[in-house]
């Protein structure tokens, strides 16, 4: 079966861009990485395409006149790559209503919280002033709306008492780099599929054993 070619739209760091790319590396993964698109030159993550071989581009969003022209783009150089899927990974860009539209289906984010809690910017500060003791992070479609969109897997980590921003992340990030793989490894063998907002993975199993945390 053809390979799901998936591009990433990064901002910075790109260490969940590393993951797919890691993954994607790996024989007989159902998809490969087409092009890495970044709004910044300077993010890291470029380096890490370019050491995997990968095409990468960069579109400065501050040369743009608008979302909207920064946007369609973007849409341009996905069309060119040819891609199925894009991969948000660490993008710091509000998307338009009009490209979130076009991608429908095929645009999938990575966000460090257990959605639907915690949207938005500083995840770990409002799991941590929350007071949460379990927290995570999701990989979920797309939407209009910010940080919604069908779950397709979620991760959860334990909160200790001593964490601060810094260890809490970190711990969260591990679960990022694996659950990020495994989503895409799903959609590539496609068996995804959507109903009312909920997302089913044919042959995927509910993990039985619940995280408590405190332990007693
Ligand atoms: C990750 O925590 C991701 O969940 C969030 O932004 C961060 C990006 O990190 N959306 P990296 O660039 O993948 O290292």
């Amino acid at each position: 079966m053809a390979r799901l070619r998936v591009a990433v739209l990064i901002s910075g760091r790109g260490s969940n861009l590393q993951a797919l790319l890691d993954a994607c590396g790996e024989g007989g993964f159902p998809a490969e990485i087409v092009l890495v698109l970044s709004n910044r030159p300077d993010a890291a993550g470029l380096d890490r395409a370019r050491r995997a071989g990968v095409p990468t581009r960069i579109l400065d969003h501050k040369v743009f006149a608008s979302r909207e022209a920064f946007d369609e783009a973007m849409d341009g150089l996905l069309r060119t790559a040819s891609a199925d899927l894009v991969c948000l990974a660490g993008f710091m860009r509000l998307l338009t209503p009009g490209f979130v539209q076009a991608w429908q289906d095929r645009l999938i984010n990575i966000h460090p919280s257990l959605l639907p809690s915690f949207k938005g910017l500083h995840t770990h500060r409002q799991a941590l002033d929350a007071g949460v003791t379990i927290h995570g992070c999701t990989v979920h479609f797309v939407t209009a709306d910010l940080d919604a969109g069908p779950i397709l897997v979620q991760a959860a980590v334990p909160v200790h008492p001593d964490d601060d921003e810094d260890s809490l992340a970190a711990r969260v990030l591990e679960a990022e780099h694996r659950i990020y793989p495994l989503a895409l490894r799903w959609l590539g063998e496609g068996r995804i599929s959507t109903e009312n907002n909920r997302v089913r993975v044919s042959n995927g199993t509910a993990a039985i054993y619940p995280l408590i945390n405190p332990a007693a």
